[in-house]
C-alpha cells in the first residue's frame, strides 16, 4: 500500500546539549544552561534538479523541528533564546507550569537581536512537552515556519519501574499539515483569517516520511503542530490494508495515562500530545502505514491527506530491553470533583474575529476572564458556538480532567488522561476541571488553531493569592 509516496527517511531532531551545569550551593538544585538561537535557514524539501527552491524556514538553532530537549525531572533548566531573526519572537514551553514571566506571554516579545533567559522548573511528572513561538499576532507564521520543537521530561524512577520502550525505541513525531507553493516555498498563513489546513502531510518537517523499525515495541510521542489541521489516525499493515491495527495509548498532554488504552484510531488536534506504543513484532517484513481518516469534520481532504507516514519492519531485534507495556501506568493526581460550574466560556466568530465571551486578546481592559484563587479547583464549561468550526482549547499552567462532553463522545484514552488541550468539536460543550496551582500570576488560555489565536481567540486568567 502506497509505498510510492514514502520516499524519504524520517528526520529525528538532534538532542539539545547544555553548555554549562550549575549547582545552587544553598538548595543543592542542579541547573542546566542552554543557548538556542532563532535563525533563518533553508531546507531542500523538493528536488533542486526539478527547479524547486530550498524552502525558507526560521527555526531554533537553524533547524525544524528545533532540537529536542531531554530533561530529567528534578534538574532545573535555564534556556537563553537569542533572536537572530528580523521579527519578534516569544517562547512558550507548552505543558510546563512555568512562572508567569517565563511562560511566553504573547506581548513579552523578544525583538530582533535581543535575548531572554527562560527558567524552567522541570518538577512536574514526566511528559511530552513542546516549545514554540507565542508572539502576539504572528504565532501562526512563526510556528509554521519552524519555531517549534520537543521538550521531553523524563523520570528515571518511572522509566525503571515500567520498562516502556526507551532510547532509540522512543521517537518524537511532530505532525503538521503544510502547503507549498510551486516555487518550493511554504504558503504563509500570515494573510489567513480562518484556517490553514495544508495538503502536504509532514512529520518532523519531512513530507510523508518512512522509518525503518525492528519487530518489537516502540514508543511514539505524537504531537499535532499544525496551524489548523486535526487528524484522525489509524494504522494498517501491507498484508491486510482493510484491517485496522490495534495500538496502545500510554500518555497524554500531561504525562502517562492511568491505564493503557487500546484503540484502533486516535484523534489528535492542534497542540495535543498522545504517546502511543506500537508493537511491530507480528509484522516482520511488512510495511505499516499511519493513515488519516477522510471526511473528518471540517478538515479538507486532498489527494494524499489520507496518509501520514510509513514504518518498514525489519527482521531482527537488536535489544529486547524495555520492551514492556504494563496495563497500569500511574495514579493520576485528579482534581477534587465538584458539581458547580465556576465559569462558562463561549468560543465564537463575530465580525470576522474569533472571540471568547465576546472578548479578544486586544481588548486589554476586559481580557482577564477569570480570577481563580491559588490552590482552588474550578470547573469551566467551554462552549463552541461558532457553527462549522472546531477549536482546540489550551489552558496554560494547569492539567485538567475532561468531565463531560455534550456530544457524549469521550474516547477511552481521554477517560484515563489529564490534558492541557481539549478539542471542542462543532457545537460541542465540554466541562473541564483543574486545580489552579502552583503559582499565582496572569496566564493565557486560547484556541490553538493558530489563525484563530492570532485573530484574536485568546484571553487570560489571573491566579490570585488572597491578602492575609
Ligand atoms: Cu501551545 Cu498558549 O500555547
Ligand atoms: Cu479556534
Amino acid at each position: 500500500v502506497y509505498t510510492d509516496i514514502f520516499e524519504h527517511p524520517l528526520p529525528i531532531p538532534a538532542v539539545a546539549q547544555p553548555i554549562a551545569t550549575y549547582t545552587n550551593s544553598t538548595t543543592g538544585n542542579v541547573i542546566d544552561y542552554y543557548e538556542m538561537t532563532i535563525e533563518k535557514f533553508a531546507l531542500q524539501t523538493y528536488p533542486a534538479s526539478q527547479g524547486f527552491q530550498a524552502t525558507n524556514y526560521v527555526g531554533y538553532n537553524g533547524t525544524a523541528p528545533g532540537p529536542t530537549f531531554r530533561m530529567t525531572k528534578g534538574r532545573e533548566a535555564v534556556v537563553r533564546f537569542i533572536n537572530l531573526n528580523d521579527r519578534p519572537s516569544v517562547i512558550h514551553l507548552h505543558g510546563s507550569f512555568s512562572r508567569a514571566p517565563f511562560d511566553g506571554w504573547a506581548e513579552d516579545t523578544l525583538p530582533p537581536n535581543t535575548h531572554k533567559d527562560y527558567y524552567y522548573p522541570n518538577r512536574q511528572n514526566a511528559r511530552t512537552l513542546w516549545y514554540h513561538d507565542h508572539a502576539i499576532g504572528i504565532t501562526a507564521v512563526n510556528a509554521y515556519f519552524g519555531q517549534a520543537g520537543f521538550y521531553i521530561l523524563d523520570d528515571p524512577e518511572e522509566d525503571a519501574r515500567l520498562g516502556l520502550p526507551q532510547g532509540e525505541y522512543d521517537i518524537p513525531l511532530m505532525l503538521a499539515g503544510k502547503q507549498f507553493l510551486p516555487s518550493g516555498q511554504l504558503l504563509s498563513p500570515e494573510e489567513e483569517r480562518v484556517s490553514l489546513y495544508g495538503d502536504v502531510m509532514t512529520v518532523n518537517a519531512q513530507p510523508w516520511p518512512f522509518l525503518q523499525v525492528e519487530p518489537r515495541k516502540y514508543r511514539f510521542r505524537l504531537l499535532d503542530a499544525s496551524v489548523s489541521r486535526t487528524f484522525k489516525l489509524y494504522m494498517v499493515a501491507s498484508s491486510n490494508p482493510k484491517q485496522r491495527i490495534t495500538f496502545s495509548v500510554i500518555g497524554s498532554d500531561s504525562g502517562l495515562v492511568s491505564s493503557t488504552a487500546n484503540t484502533t484510531s486516535l484523534v489528535i488536534a492542534m497542540a495535543e500530545r498522545w504517546d502511543i506504543v506500537v508493537d511491530f513484532a507480528p509484522f516482520v517484513g511488512q510495511n505499516i502505514t499511519i493513515m488519516n481518516e477522510r471526511d473528518f469534520q471540517t478538515n479538507p481532504d486532498y489527494a494524499a491527506s489520507d496518509r501520514i507516514m510509513q514504518f518498514r519492519v525489519g527482521t531482527t531485534v537488536t535489544s529486547q530491553a524495555n520492551n514492556n507495556l504494563p496495563s497500569t501506568l500511574r495514579t493520576l493526581p485528579l482534581p477534587e470533583p465538584k458539581a458547580e460550574i465556576d465559569h462558562e466560556f463561549t468560543f465564537e466568530r463575530k465580525h470576522g474575529m474569533w472571540l471568547i465571551n465576546g472578548v479578544g486578546f486586544e481588548d486589554i481592559p476586559n481580557r482577564i476572564l477569570a480570577k481563580p484563587e491559588r490552590g482552588n479547583t474550578e470547573q469551566w464549561t467551554l462552549e463552541n458556538k461558532s457553527g462549522g468550526w472546531s477549536h482546540p482549547i489550551h489552558v496554560h499552567l494547569v492539567d485538567f480532567q475532561i468531565v463531560s462532553r455534550s456530544s457524549g463522545r469521550v474516547e477511552n484514552y481521554e477517560r484515563v488522561a489529564l490534558k492541557d488541550v481539549v478539542y471542542l468539536e462543532e457545537n460541542e460543550k465540554v466541562n473541564v476541571i483543574a486545580r489552579y496551582a502552583p503559582w499565582d500570576g496572569v496566564y493565557m488560555f486560547h484556541c490553538h488553531n493558530l489563525v484563530h489565536e492570532d485573530h484574536d481567540m485568546m484571553a487570560a486568567f489571573n491566579v490570585t493569592d488572597l491578602l492575609s
